[in-house]
Parts: C-alpha cells; sequence; structure tokens
C-alpha cells in the first residue's frame, strides 16, 4: 500500500510554552536538564531528537542527518516553562527535594531560570492520589470549576509569556486505577458526569480535556487513563489535536520490551518472569498505596503477553508466571533498582536463567523522554496530524492505539516506526530494510 500523501509541515517560528502537568523530581530534571544544555553545560543524553540520527535512501548514499536537522523541530531556546503542583515549590526548590542532581554541579548552574518557574495552583482531588497532602490547589474539587481553571491557566500562561503553540505534558503522580466506563464512552456523557462530579472522571481527565479545548496537544507520561478514553480521542480528532500516551517506558519495561522480542525471535521459551522494585522518591511513596501500584501494575503487565504472544505459541509461551513488584524503600531516592529473574527453556526444553539488575535513575531516564515528547507532539500538531500519535509509542509503556489494534511494544518495532514516519512527513522514502537493489545481478 502506499503511504499517504506526505504533509506539510509549518516552520517552528515564536516561542513553545510547555506546561508540566506536576513539578516533581521528572519535571524538574526535564526542566533543569534543557536550560543545563541550552548554556552548553552539559549534553543531552537519552534525547533521540537532541542526538538521534536516521538514515535517508539507500545504505549507499551515505545520508544520516541528525533528526533535529531533518525535522523542525522547535529549539530548546525557544522553550517557556509552566506547571502545576499542589506543592508551592518552585523549580529550584523541586529539583533540590528531588534530589536528582547535583546541587552545586548542574542546580545552582541554573537556579535563576529554575526559579522563575513557579507552579500554578493544581486542580487536585486526594481521592485520587491519598499520598500527597498539599494545598497549592485551586481550593475546589467540583470538577466543572477546575477545568475551567485550567483553560484560564492556559490561555493566561498563553497571553503573560507570549507563546505562539503550547504543548501539555503530564508529569504528576500516577492516579487510582480507574476502568473505562460509562463517563467515558462520548462527550455528551463526559459533560454529563463532569457536572454530576462522576468519581470515575480524575484530574488527569480534566487537564486533558482542557488542553484538547484550548487546542493544545496533550502527552501521558503516567499509566492513568486521562486521554484514552472514547470521548476525549473522538474530541483530539474534530479539535485537530494530537494526543499520546501512557507511561513513560524507562527502565525495566524497556529492558523487558527488548529481551522479550529476542525470546520470540528465536523461538526461546519462557517460563517465568520475575520483575522487582525498589524507589525511594515521591513518586514510590504513590506506588506504595495498593489503588496507584494497580494503575502502574497494568501497564507493566500487558507488554510481555502481546510481545510473546501466547495464542500464537502456547508451547512457548502458554503458562507463563509474571509478576511485577515495587516497593517503596527511601534510602535510594530517585535511584531505582530494578530485578528481573527471568526462567526461559531452549532447544527441548531445557531450562536456563536470566538475571538482570539494573541500577538505574529514573528521572535521568525519563526527562529525555519527556522533552521528545514536547517536540515531536509540537512537530506533530505543525505537520496537520491528529489524534492518537502511534509513532510515539517507542516512548510509552502502555501505548495508545486505534480501537481494535494491539499495541506494538518491540522497542525496535517503536524506533522504526518513528523515524519511518519522520521520513514519510519529509518526503523521503521508507526504509523497509528490504535491500534486494545491493544484490541486483541485471
Ligand atoms: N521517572 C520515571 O522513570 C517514570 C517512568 C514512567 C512513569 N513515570 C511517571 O511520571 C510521573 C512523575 O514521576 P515523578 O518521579 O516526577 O513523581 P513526583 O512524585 O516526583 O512528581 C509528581 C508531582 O505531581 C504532583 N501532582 C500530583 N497530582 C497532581 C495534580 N492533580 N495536578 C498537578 N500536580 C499533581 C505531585 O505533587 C508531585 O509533585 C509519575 O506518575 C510516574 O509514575 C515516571
Amino acid at each position: 500500500m502506499t503511504p499517504p500523501n506526505t504533509p506539510t509541515v509549518a516552520p517552528a517560528t515564536g516561542r513553545l510554552g510547555v506546561l508540566t502537568v506536576g513539578l516533581g523530581a521528572v519535571a524538574s530534571t526535564l526542566i533543569a536538564g534543557v536550560e543545563l544544555v541550552k548554556r552548553g553545560v552539559s549534553s543531552p543524553v537519552g534525547s533521540l531528537t537532541q542526538m538521534g540520527t536516521i538514515r535517508l535512501g539507500k545504505r549507499t548514499e551515505n545520508r544520516n542527518p541528525l533528526i533535529k536537522d531533518f525535522v523542525p523541530l522547535a529549539s530548546l531556546e525557544d522553550i517557556v516553562w509552566g506547571a502545576w503542583d499542589p506543592f508551592p515549590d518552585d523549580a529550584y526548590v523541586a529539583a533540590t527535594r528531588a534530589g536528582v542532581l547535583e546541587g552545586g554541579k548542574h542546580i545552582e548552574a541554573v537556579s535563576e531560570a529554575l526559579r522563575e518557574v513557579r507552579p500554578m495552583a493544581a486542580a487536585f482531588d486526594r481521592e485520587y492520589v491519598k499520598r500527597i497532602d498539599a494545598d497549592n490547589t485551586m481550593h475546589t474539587i467540583n470538577k466543572r470549576s477546575m477545568l475551567n481553571a485550567i483553560r484560564d491557566d492556559i490561555n493566561r500562561f498563553r497571553e503573560e509569556k507570549q507563546v505562539e503553540r503550547v504543548v501539555m505534558i503530564w508529569c504528576a503522580s500516577t492516579e487510582i486505577f480507574i476502568e473505562p466506563g460509562p463517563a467515558h464512552q462520548s462527550l455528551d456523557a463526559f459533560e454529563a458526569a463532569i457536572d454530576a462530579n462522576d468519581p470515575t472522571i480524575a484530574p488527569s481527565m480534566l487537564y486533558a480535556y482542557a488542553a484538547i479545548l484550548e487546542g493544545v496537544p496533550f502527552a501521558n507520561g503516567a499509566p492513568n487513563l486521562t486521554v484514552d478514553i472514547p470521548a476525549l480521542r473522538e474530541l483530539a480528532i474534530e479539535k485537530r489535536i494530537p494526543i499520546s500516551g501512557k507511561d513513560f517506558k524507562t527502565g525495566q519495561t524497556l529492558i523487558k520490551t527488548v529481551i522479550g522480542p529476542m525470546l520470540r525471535a528465536r523461538m526461546l521459551g519462557l517460563s517465568g518472569w520475575y520483575s522487582t522494585n525498589i524507589l525511594g522518591n515521591r513518586d514510590g511513596e504513590v506506588l506504595d498505596d495498593p489503588d496507584n501500584f494497580k494503575t502502574k501494575e497494568e501497564s507493566k503487565l500487558g507488554v510481555l503477553e502481546h510481545i510473546l504472544d501466547p495464542e500464537t505459541f502456547p508451547e512457548l509461551y502458554g503458562d507463563v508466571y509474571h509478576k511485577v513488584r515495587i516497593n517503596y524503600y527511601p534510602p535510594r531516592g530517585d535511584n531505582k533498582e530494578g530485578w528481573d529473574n527471568i526462567d526461559l527453556f531452549g532447544w527441548l526444553g531445557y531450562p536456563m536463567q536470566l538475571k538482570v539488575d539494573f541500577l538505574c535513575r529514573d528521572s535521568i531516564l525519563a526527562a529525555p523522554l519527556a522533552l521528545d515528547l514536547v517536540l515531536f507532539s509540537d512537530l506533530a500538531q505543525r505537520a496537520g496530524l491528529y489524534g492518537i500519535q502511534e509513532w510515539l509509542s517507542f516512548y510509552y509503556k502502555a501505548p495508545m492505539v486505534a480501537p481494535g489494534l494491539y499495541a506494538e511494544h518491540d522497542l525496535f518495532i517503536q524506533q522504526t516506526k518513528l523515524k519511518n514516519t519522520l521520513r514519510w512527513m519529509m518526503g523521503e522514502e521508507q526504509v523497509t530494510h528490504l535491500g534486494r537493489e545491493y544484490y541486483d545481478e541485471g
């Protein structure tokens, strides 16, 4: 099938406003990081938009530009920050509290810029994040009032900061588990549920709804349902707004979506995969609550099932014991340790084991993903793309896909999809890896 016509991508003129919902570890590490990169103090390691290249044409052509030179992304210089958080801490205090970055080396170097990012009062309801008790809120849990206040905030931010375009990214706590229900099925039902203060309308949905209504692309870094409901997916199409989610794919799941496809590619069997983590940041504390952990667990568990496809390969993957644990352990702070014990089997069913011990840094892994999502969401809007941006599934544990489709979880399929989307956007040939042309004899 020939791909649809190449879109026209509008240039990235003027300033880009980035609104983070939540100004905790990830958001403050993102903001400090971008400010450090702008000043030439550090490198944007982990960011595909800043460091990645893309192959164009045949391998013999040697065309491998940087992605940021190939597609018209907003420049880091043009980013202006805004945020909401129930804690009143500015980004300087938030970064210091989060304990991710070294104070002397990194936070002080950009202290002025960080001090300028002061959180707006949050649309916050403790019912959805019980472990957080803070007062920089809208002081109402009336859903209609919260929605209107978020819309006002977006417009005030736009005017005060004189930004041409705005992107919103959810970097706030994981909310309690909510199943898709009647209130989410249509815009009419959703609207009525807001007026009825229906508990299945979480604050994150109000942020996403406000973003779409105000013409702002929305990306969801947490596993909450948020924008992944029919009412908002359909509205995003109607209003021509790009949306994407859910849940940054940073540590253990990133590894899972590399090792899982490897097992399947080689037709190696799996009998069990036990994953456990210790984590001591505020996110870990929120996830210590079973209702909030349930949201995360669902997002983490789905991955293997889709990659291994037990229905097609019952002998290899029909009886896999898969367990995921997150344990709140304060001494480690943001420096998460994730263990994986993988029980696999090979030729004639002989068992083997694979152990992974990833001593990672949660927000160091998440910040570059948040940056890429912001820049690509803005690019998508300028390219006239709207609705679910499946090409951004590279960044997510539980990628949003069109109804009826299964999500691609394999990291390298996701990467190919992302790069082919960029090629298509710029009128370049798709890279299919067929490669017959190198061997044609005629
Ligand atoms: N760091 C990672 O590797 C990673 C990976 C995947 C997903 N995530 C998700 O990203 C999110 C942010 O992680 P973090 O480590 O920065 O957490 P964090 O606890 O440091 O920051 C979250 C912030 O959100 C605020 N918040 C809560 N509800 C809010 C609301 N309704 N409006 C505005 N602000 C609100 C909290 O007060 C807190 O300051 C979490 O949901 C986490 O699960 C992180």
